[in-house]
């Protein structure tokens, strides 16, 4: 089987996953969410190896500057202007392709899992794309004002999991935000 080609998002009700730069929600701090952002991406299975989080230049930016790189993590950062890596990204590419195809040659002992981390046109490449796909996510119960959308999770092609190893099914509640985590499955394995 080839390898499983991870997303992670939190999404608003009306799919909005950005808003001038930041998260919808910002500057309410969902930490128990980005708990689960954090153990889901940086868990790996495999003792000796790093997963990957393939990002696009301005999801790169809207990390604070302390916590870039993503730590225990091998960070890919996607630009077609940038020529040299901003400062922290291990490794820049010019497309979706060239970024999986540097997980499976230069880093292959090094990568284990893969995690599309967004934004927008990055998760839709990571869900149209061959293969076994999941996508983890984040459903806000609460509408914020947004600017950037997760494209449509096409019923035809994934399916919801009634569970999946490790997260929570019961509805989740931070600073007075309602949320439940969810996981998807693409019927192409
Ligand atoms: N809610 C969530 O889970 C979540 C997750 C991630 C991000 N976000 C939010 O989403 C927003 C950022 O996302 P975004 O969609 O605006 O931008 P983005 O995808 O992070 O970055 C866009 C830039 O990445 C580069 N890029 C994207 N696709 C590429 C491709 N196929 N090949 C080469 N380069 C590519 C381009 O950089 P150049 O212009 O340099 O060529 C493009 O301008 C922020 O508000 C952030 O907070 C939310």
């Amino acid at each position: 089987m080839s390898r499983v080609l991870n997303g992670i998002v939190a999404v608003c009700p009306d799919l909005g996953i950005g808003n001038h730069g930041n998260l919808p929600w910002h500057p309410v701090r969902l930490s128990n969410e980005f708990k689960h952002f954090r153990t889901m991406t940086a868990t790996s299975s495999v003792t000796g190896k790093q997963n990957v989080v393939i990002m696009g230049r301005k999801t790169w930016f809207s990390i604070p500057e302390k916590n870039r790189p993503l730590n225990n993590r091998i960070n890919i950062v996607l630009s077609r202007q940038c020529k040299a890596p901003p400062a922290g990204v291990h490794h820049l590419v010019s497309d979706f392709s060239s970024a999986l195809r540097l997980v499976d040659t230069e880093l292959a002992d090094q990568a284990d899992q893969v995690w599309v981390i967004g934004g927008s046109s990055l998760y839709k490449e990571m869900m149209e794309s061959p293969g076994p796909r999941r996508l983890f996510v984040t459903r806000i119960l609460k509408q914020f004002d947004c600017d950037t959308f997760l494209p449509e999770i096409n019923p035809d092609k994934y399916r919801l999991l009634p569970k999946f190893p490790g997260v929570p099914e019961e509805l989740q509640e931070e600073n007075g935000i309602q949320y439940r985590f969810e996981v998807y499955e693409s019927k192409e394995q």
